[in-house]
């Protein structure tokens, strides 16, 4: 859908201020996972809150392209009939992953070390985003990977036939790298281990625990090093996909810069491999009240009561959190420019590699829309105006990207004047329901 179809511009007016209560849809990296592990098991597979964007849609096209069952019940009720660790057969035509660089680079790992050959491609965002971080590990198993120059799609990915494990240093911070790794594992003799020096978000391996993989995880001074025993059974499991909280931020932030408002958001993620931006907004002033803290589909939430924030102040974001919040730097990007003072977010240079470039994709915008940015290779600044201080006026090139439209959109919600987006259409792969909810809550969203 994203990037397929024609742009759609959409436009964002003072707005608010925002009530009532936003219920985000299904994790995206949770629904990824479950399609993919569920196709790995033997028997039936049930989820429920499946996220049904675009990008998850795909992956479950591509679930069924390997010989996976994979069937829509209702609203995110879904079952996969696995084929078992091992069980993938060779999809008869090209694997298409749309936008999404989690989709094809589980993908790719799942099918590393299986004795077949698939190609894999993607919409004109995903055929710019380097794969090398992926097949580089994958041909330590055997495998071999032939693509466009930089590692691009298309790409054709041959499975090793004889596959051995493989001990793994993760040379960057990345959640799709590490799975990637461990999902080859699964077919591989004896023991693979993976070595992340900064924890990423941790949904594999909880999950490869649930579907009764043997994995163990040490946290010592290297990192953590987590070593997975090749060629279990999974076992199907319910799996019941928790919200999505960097879907959460969206409506949150929103919340935060529109004069008067008052909403709640429950079941965000508590995570601490995914709540970095939460913790970030507190340490900006930011008026968020965590209640009601409990599990849900086997993570941490809490329902999150968030209210206008007035007298927010602009901080230095500790690099050494940024794999917990790497999706959100967009949209605190906004908030920032609602605070006082400067907000320095260094240690993000992995930002550039997104479905966008996202330091620039932000930067331009944000410039336009009358806010001093300053930027290099691995660092943004955004020095803030205040409450209600971003001129607006602006449109914002998104790039294919969902979180670069939403955060203008969100910006244009608090700015003075209307901001707009040249294409909405990427929102469907994250966050179908968007435009419906944030006008629920009293959001000015218009087509064009
Ligand atoms: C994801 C990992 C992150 C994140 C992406 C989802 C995942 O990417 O940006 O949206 O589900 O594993 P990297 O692993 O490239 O940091």
């Amino acid at each position: 859908m994203s990037g397929h179809g024609e742009a759609q511009p959409m436009t964002a007016r003072k707005s608010g201020p925002l009530s009532g209560t936003a219920a985000v849809p299904g994790d995206k990296s949770i629904s990824h996972r479950a399609l993919i592990f569920g196709a790995m098991a033997v028997g039936e597979t049930q989820i429920t809150g499946l996220l049904e964007g675009q990008d998850v849609l795909d992956t479950a096209k591509a679930m069924r392209a390997f010989g996976a069952e994979v069937t829509r019940h209702g609203l995110g009720d879904w079952s996969v009939h696995g084929v078992g660790v091992g069980g993938f057969r060779e999809p008869a035509d090209v694997i298409d992953c749309g936008n999404s660089g989690t989709g094809v680079r589980l993908i790719m790992g799942t099918m590393a070390t299986t004795a077949m050959t698939a190609t894999f491609t993607g919409d004109a965002s995903l055929r710019k985003r380097p794969m090398g971080r992926v097949t580089d590990p994958l041909s330590l198993f055997g495998t071999r990977a032939y693509g466009r120059q930089g590692g691009r799609l298309p790409m054709t990915v041959v499975g090793a036939a004889n596959p051995v494990p493989v001990r793994y240093a993760l040379p960057v911070a990345s959640a799709q790298v590490k799975s990637a790794v461990l999902l080859a594992g699964l077919n591989a003799p004896g023991e693979t281990v993976v070595i992340e020096r900064e924890p990423t978000r941790d949904h594999s391996e909880r999950m490869l625990l649930g579907f009764g993989a043997e994995l163990h995880v040490e946290k010592g001074t290297e990192g953590h090093i987590i070593t997975l025993k090749g060629r279990p059974e999974l076992r199907p499991q319910s799996v019941a996909v928790p919200r999505d909280p960097s879907s959460a931020a969206f409506p949150v932030c929103a919340a935060l810069i529109v004069e008067g408002s008052d909403i709640l958001v429950p079941g965000v993620s508590q995570n601490l491999t995914r709540n970095g931006l939460y913790i970030t907004l507190v340490e900006m002033g930011a008026e968020i009240d965590f209640q009601n803290p409990r599990e849900e589909g086997g993570e941490p939430v809490a329902d999150l009561r968030v209210r206008f924030s007035g007298n927010l102040k602009g901080i230095e974001v500790p690099p050494e959190r940024a794999p917990s919040m790497i999706d959100e730097y967009p949209i605190l990007s906004v908030v920032a420019a609602f605070a006082t003072g400067k907000t320095v977010m260094k240690g993000v240079k992995e930002l550039r590699v997104k479905e966008s470039d996202r330091i620039d994709a932000m930067a331009r915008g944000l410039e336009a829309c009358g806010v001093r940015i300053e930027e290099d290779e691995d660092t943004l600044i955004v020095h803030g105006m205040g409450a209600g201080g971003m001129p607006g006026g602006a449109t914002a090139a998104t790039h294919l990207d969902h979180r670069i439209a939403m955060s203008f959109l969100v910006a244009g919600m608090a700015a003075q004047k209307p901001v707009s987006v040249d294409d909405a259409s990427p929102i469907l792969t994250s966050f179908p329901i968007f435009e419906g909810l944030m006008k629920d809550l009293g959001a000015t969203l218009e087509r064009g």
